[in-house]
């Protein structure tokens, strides 16, 4: 018997909708998941680190007016909400910001792990922004700080052991220094993976919220290790189950308001390479269906009322109303009923959503727009 529930559109406020000709597949997966927004993450090449298209000349970097514009142009146009995050770098003023959050252009801003990730080579360490007045200017601004919270250049056991990782020191090290310096700054705790960093988030106040992908409540790190499922590699990386339930816990807590949908979709189509692995889960098209599977992983009744709404806080609900966006009017429908996961091409090559490439290319779920 197949049971579905109408649920209204959703943000995807965590995202990598990459750029030039890639663009266009990988908006047009998120709206045929039912996204009626999205938060584009800005690790472009060069990165979105000015606000202005003006400021773009000698910076060398892409602004968010150009990267807005591109999107739109590749189809983002018909999204109710699309929000580009400005990529802190060591040359973001606190002047930058203000100008910025006046124009009504920028809303929030996002600080990588220099090196620590696909695209962060020009990210820089979080006591920059604290040392440079930015994250003041922020405050002020009502700019939210979105944070992948991995602490950076570590050595290998420090970066990952049994007994801690770079999520681990940095939500022990770091975050709570910026949270109490800065009381009213709005932060996303993006991707968070450790039950270190859930308990953060919840014993922080209601400024502190986070994004949960569908690997991170869908596996562990024996899937991805287990025949080396590349295609699972992103960061951080997939935990351990005590870091799993955290956040099943976490995501399907009646109540629960901090804790939102953010897919950290980021697509490769070059994923293994002769020096490595592209870090990055790709999960444009699929994400619902993945969400609810995770859900019903951690016993909820996807059939019930009481499961239901829970699922809708974390899509549709938590994320909009952290960031002050007005709910979408339009709906889609999720199907409990199979359906199957194909490549998604673009000009550049295909890309492999998840689940294909770790298991079954099937979902229990499947979308009705
Ligand atoms: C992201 C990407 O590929 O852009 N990769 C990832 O593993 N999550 C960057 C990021 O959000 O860390
Ligand atoms: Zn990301």
């Amino acid at each position: 018997m197949s049971r579905e529930f109408t649920l209204p559109k959703w943000y995807d406020l965590h995202t990598h909708f990459r750029q030039e000709n890639q663009m266009q597949a990988y908006i047009a997966a998120h709206k045929a998941m039912g996204c009626a927004g999205a938060l584009a993450m800005p690790n472009t090449q060069p990165p979105v680190a000015v606000v202005f298209e003006k400021d773009e000349g000698a910076s060398g970097y892409w602004s968010i007016e150009r990267y807005m514009r591109d999107l739109n142009v590749a189809g983002a146009r018909e999204f109710e909400v699309l929000i580009v995050p400005l990529y802190l770098t060591k040359e973001t003023t606190p002047d930058m910001i203000l100008k910025g959050a006046g124009s009504g252009v920028l809303k929030a801003c996002k600080a990588y792990p220099p090196h620590g990730t696909t695209g962060a080579e020009f990210g820089a360490p979080l006591m920059t922004h604290i040392d440079n007045g930015v994250l003041k200017a922020m405050e002020e601004a009502g700019v939210v700080l979105c944070v992948h919270g991995e602490e950076h250049g570590l050595s290998p056991t420090a970066y990952f052991d049994r007994h801690s990782n770079a999520e681990e020191v940095f939500y022990k090290e770091r975050m709570g220094r910026v949270r109490d310096a800065y009381p009213d700054l709005k932060i996303v705790c993006e991707h968070v993976t450790t039950k270190v960093a859930v308990d953060f988030v919840k014993e922080s106040g209601e400024m502190v919220a986070a994004t949960v992908t569908p690997q991170h409540l869908i596996y562990t790190i024996g899937d991805l290790i287990q025949g080396l499922k590349y295609h699972l590699f992103c960061l951080p990386v997939v935990k351990f189950e005590e870091d799993r339930e955290a956040l099943r816990g976490a995501v399907t807590a009646s109540g629960n308001r901090k804790f939102f949908a953010g897919t950290d979709s980021a697509p490769h189509t070059m994923k293994a390479t002769e020096c490595g692995c592209a870090a990055g889960c790709f999960t444009g098209g699929v994400a619902p269906q993945l969400y609810a599977h995770g859900f019903e992983m951690a016993g909820v009744d996807m059939g019930s009322v009481a499961g239901q709404a829970v699922f809708q806080a974390f899509l549709c609900d938590n994320g909009a109303r952290f960031y002050g966006l007005e709910p979408s009017s339009e709906t889609f429908v999720l199907v409990k009923e199979p359906s199957r996961v194909d490549p998604v091409n673009t000009p550049q090559g295909s890309v492999v959503p998840l689940p294909l490439g770790v298991n079954e290319p099937e979902l229990g779920w499947s979308i009705k727009l």
